[in-house]
């Protein structure tokens, strides 16, 4: 059973979708599932790359079988530990009690602490490489792409990337596993969410990761989610470089949070004005509706952002605190920024803001707005005001 897919002669797809969850980490969500990859070679020697998360094994353990059989496997090449990809790895020892586990010096501690051996392991380090035979696997370290142990591994003959959560992506494999085998618009969207929220914290490790890949001939990328990469290796090499450099589009993001509307509608008055000034890219969230993880991925598309809240509780609307948060851990180091609030008898949202625009070190636009009660002539002006300015940044820089 389970034709194998084939990335190269001998070199194999056994990675698995997984429907069933709905939150990865436990906090981003899965619409559209996500896939574990994970891929097999076999040689003189049999390697596999990378493993799946523990509650997809069957499945996974059917694909290896569908290819080797009986045969064991001699080489379990963890490029990263964390258990969406590492949690297989006590199943796979069990099974295959010969293997050996290859791993970097910062990956054997995390073997030992998570499964409590470190016996059969290689430790291999910048530049090493391993024969299987007619195959050989060479290795590259790129810390913090996405833990500190994570590296990348490179199969010389055929020019194959295996790259971890680098170039990964939400959103499961639904029949087609390469990258010209399905609507792609979908994955660039879902890429960057993943990127943003995962590893977007890390611009600086990314971009060393980039220039040191940067002197491999790379015919195919295949990363540990979402699809394999043979047609649009450029075009995604490019997005990680705009991304890991912070560069934003010419746009403006609008996050606000309202209990009862009113901080809504400031936020329209802002997005109306920015459109007749004839920016066309805009796009407005409700934080207790939208998932911080789609606004954070439209935050790192676009190069502006206005952020609105009313004042709770002496601080800001909670799901607005939760966003202001997430972006602090990020340290996106530009934006344009520009702000505005709404209270009933004492404000301190905007001031919350003002100190968050102090510390993210974001060129602050325009007045920030801040309304009693319902929005008044005198506001609703300052709000076109707003909006305004934003788009003068926006369209001129200035
Ligand atoms: Fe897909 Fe960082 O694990």
């Amino acid at each position: 059973m389970y034709k194998p897919v084939n990335l190269a002669k001998d070199v194999f797809y056994v990675g698995v979708n997984d429907r069933r969850t709905h939150l990865f980490e436990n906090m981003w969500p899965l619409e559209r599932g996500v896939a574990y990859n994970s891929y097999l070679i076999t040689d003189e020697k049999v390697a596999l790359i990378d493993g799946v998360e523990i509650g997809q094994v069957e499945r996974f353990l059917k694909k290896i079988r569908a290819v080797l059989g009986a045969r064991p496997i001699d080489y379990l090449v963890i490029n990263h530990m964390e258990p969406d990809h590492a949690g297989a790895i006590q199943i796979l020892r069990e099974l295959y009690p010969d293997m050996k586990l290859v791993g970097n010096k910062k990956t054997i501690p995390m073997i030992d602490g998570y499964f409590g051996f470190s016996d059969n392991c290689i430790e291999v380090d910048e530049g090493s490489k391993l024969e299987l035979g007619n195959h050989t696997l060479q290795f590259f370290m790129i810390p913090m792409v996405h833990w500190p142990e994570t590296m990348v591994t490179y199969l010389l003959e055929e020019q194959i990337l295996f790259s971890a959560d680098a170039f990964g992506s939400f959103g499961t494999l639904d029949g087609g596993i390469f990258d010209d085998e399905m609507d792609f618009d979908y994955f660039k969207d879902e890429m960057r969410r993943y990127y943003s929220n995962i590893v977007g914290k890390y611009g600086s490790p990314v971009r060393k990761a980039l220039e040191k890949l940067a002197t491999l001939d790379i015919k195919m990328i295949a990363a540990t989610h979402g699809p394999v990469l043979r047609t649009h290796i450029a075009e995604v090499l490019d997005m990680y470089n705009r991304w890991s450099n912070y560069m934003g589009e010419e746009g403006v993001v609008i996050a606000y949070a309202s209990m009862y509307g009113h901080t809504e509608e400031m936020a329209e008055v802002i997005a109306r004005e920015i459109a007749e000034q004839g920016v066309r890219s805009i796009r407005m969230y409700d934080v207790s509706k939208t998932h911080p993880s789609y606004i954070i991925s439209d935050i790192f598309k676009y190069n502006s952002l206005i952020l609105g809240s009313p004042t709770y509780s002496n601080g800001l609307h909670p799901n607005l605190e939760s966003l202001v948060n997430k972006l602090e851990t990020i340290g996106i180091p530009q934006r344009n920024f520009g702000f505005f609030g709404n209270f009933t008898w004492a404000g301190a949202a905007v001031k919350r803001l003002q100190g968050f625009a102090e510390t993210s070190g974001w060129k602050v636009v325009g007045v920030p707005v801040e309304e009693k009660h319902a929005l008044k002539s005198s506001k609703y002006e300052a709000c076109r005001e707003l909006g305004r300015a934003m788009a003068s940044v926006v369209k001129n820089g200035k």
